[in-house]
């Protein structure tokens, strides 16, 4: 298990949730990972939990991102890795989108994504690193919801700064790709469930319990689902692969 020994990573918003079981993923595999997140408490307690380096950053300010990449580098030398993981959810009727809340959407989910990938990409390229990216996507890009129209436009500006960034970069030998996950439980999808328990008079939890049974392989994701994907990527393995998304998702969506 040391696909990645030698590597070190960066994984945004891995203080919980998906991008903590990367980080567990990676560092399984050999890796060494800095967790960078807005939540600096969180952060520095998973960091300590599992052996990893924690740096705060908040990936809607370009101050922010550029001192916690600086700082990730002063940790593990220098970043072979990328995990564009940080994001927030957002759902409303369409006649109720906010302009504060859309420009809060994109600003994480896709300014930060971009901005993010750009100052390790410079890095990457000033040191000659053959790296790899990997953006967070979701189904939610894949197709439009009838009450998530913001979150649903934001990951679908993912999979295309993928084919973008993935086509552009890898005459430098940086490859990258996207994972579009489904439904993964976590404290995530609680704030979910509970929208939808609001906007749908439905009961606290029935809401994952239907999605959960909708999906072809029988249950909601876990975390832990996603991390095969996530070592593959940036594995050897996976060199002639760019400019993907990569549906994880127990069959819920195929493209
Ligand atoms: N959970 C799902 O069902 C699901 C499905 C499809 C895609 N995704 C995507 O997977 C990724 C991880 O999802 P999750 O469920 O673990 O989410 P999560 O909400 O549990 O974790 C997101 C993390 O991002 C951090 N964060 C928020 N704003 C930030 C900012 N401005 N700067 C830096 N960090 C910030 C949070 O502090 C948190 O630690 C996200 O990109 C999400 O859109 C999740």
């Amino acid at each position: 298990m040391t696909r990645l020994a030698g590597k070190s990573a960066l994984i945004t918003g891995a203080a919980r949730g998906i991008g903590r079981a990367f980080a567990e993923a990676y560092l399984r595999e050999g890796a060494q990972v800095v967790i960078a997140d807005i939540d600096m408490d969180r952060a520095t307690e998973t960091a300590a939990d599992i052996g990893a380096f924690a740096v705060r950053m908040d990936v809607t300010d370009q101050a922010s991102i550029d001192a916690g990449v600086a700082e990730a580098i002063g940790h593990v030398g220098q970043i072979d890795i990328l995990i564009n993981n940080a994001a927030i959810f957002n759902a409303a009727p369409i006649v109720e989108i906010t302009r504060e809340d859309y420009d809060r959407v994109f600003d994480i989910n896709v300014s930060g994504a971009l901005f993010t990938l750009q100052a390790v990409a410079r890095h990457m390229i000033d040191r000659g690193i053959k790296g790899r990216i990997i953006n967070m996507a979701s189904q939610a890009g894949r197709r439009g919801e009838p009450l998530v129209a913001v979150y649903c436009a934001s990951k679908a500006a993912i999979i295309s700064l993928t084919q973008s960034a993935g086509q552009n970069l890898i005459k430098h030998g940086i490859n990258v790709n996207a994972i579009a996950p489904g439904v993964v439980d976590g404290e995530h999808w609680d704030g979910v469930d509970a929208f939808f328990a609001k906007h749908e008079g439905k009961a606290p939890g029935q809401k994952k319990r239907e999605v959960g049974a909708a999906v072809p392989y029988g249950r909601m994701g876990r975390a832990e689902d996603l991390t095969g994907m996530a070592v593959f990527l940036a594995s050897d393995e996976a060199e002639y692969i760019v400019a993907q998304t990569y549906n994880v998702d127990g069959g819920n969506w195929m493209s």
